[in-house]
């Protein structure tokens, strides 16, 4: 998406909404049901708005959710598209640049992600604090603001908003996320390299939203729900990450709400 179109979809939704969102936040694989937790909704298909694509995962609705958490302002993206399906980097930041054309100042990026830290439980929420991208590409510089072609990714994680995550309730644990293309779940041997690279989850989302976000000067907060966890001999499904993550959504929402009450 080019900047144009960038603005003729921020104008389409400005014309939708009684008031720009403060904050995007897109939600992962089975934690659709956050969204519940939004009072005076109001829908948007992402095929009204010109130039969004919609994902085709089960799981995933196309739709973007206007209306308020902790009395703030947000932006909830339901259905995230991914790479895996196909579909190129540009739609993949595309509602992250929406966002931030809207004037929003932060993005909270949610995601479900296997654990690779064996002392993970399926069910655990995980703050990350910082992010590995592997998924073998990156943003170019047409989606990036002109003045802006190299991004400062030293402190991508909001120091703050990641305290304020890691003190609530729920009693999250923190980590290094690494970002892969999928779809296919990880080898014993990915697993034994992604742990050498220091990373404590892995997943198929989050990173170039989280570089396209800091390109825009948004503050970022990511949340994982680790549905799954690598050890020797376990194998992986799509049904146990959905399964997992729809227990792990009911946390996730308390954190956030905690989070944003503060
Ligand atoms: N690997 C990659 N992506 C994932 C996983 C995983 O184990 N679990 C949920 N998303």
């Amino acid at each position: 998406m080019t900047g144009h179109m960038i603005d003729d979809a921020a104008a389409r939704l400005r014309a939708a909404i009684p008031a720009p969102p403060e904050l995007l936040l897109t939600l992962g694989s089975g934690l659709d049901g956050v969204a519940d937790a939004v009072t005076d909704p109001i829908d948007v298909p992402v095929e009204d708005v010109p130039g969004l694509a919609a994902s085709t995962v089960a799981g995933h609705a196309g739709v973007l959710r206007f209306g308020h958490l902790e009395g703030r302002a947000v932006m909830v993206q339901r259905g995230r598209v991914h790479l895996y399906e196909g579909h190129a980097v540009a739609d993949v930041v595309a509602v992250v640049r929406i966002a931030a054309a809207l004037g929003a100042s932060g993005c909270i990026l949610t995601n479900a992600a296997g654990g690779l830290d064996p002392s993970m439980t399926p069910g655990d929420v995980m703050v990350i604090a910082d992010q590995i991208n592997l998924t073998g590409t990156s943003l170019t510089a047409d989606l990036l603001p002109d003045d802006l072609p190299f991004v400062d990714m030293a402190a991508a994680y909001d120091a703050q908003w990641r305290a304020a995550a890691c003190a609530t309730s729920i009693g999250p644990r923190e980590g290094v996320y690494v970002g892969v293309r999928g779809p296919a779940f990880e080898t014993p041997a990915e697993v034994a390299m992604l742990r050498s690279l220091g990373a404590d989850a892995v997943g198929m989302s989050t990173v170039l939203e989280a570089i396209a976000a800091r390109a825009a000067g948004l503050r970022v907060l990511g949340i994982s729900s680790i549905t799954n966890v690598h050890g020797p001999g376990v194998p992986t499904s799509h049904e146990e990450v959905l399964r997992a993550a729809d227990a792990a959504a009911a946390n996730v929402t308390r954190l956030l709400l905690e989070v944003l009450r503060d």
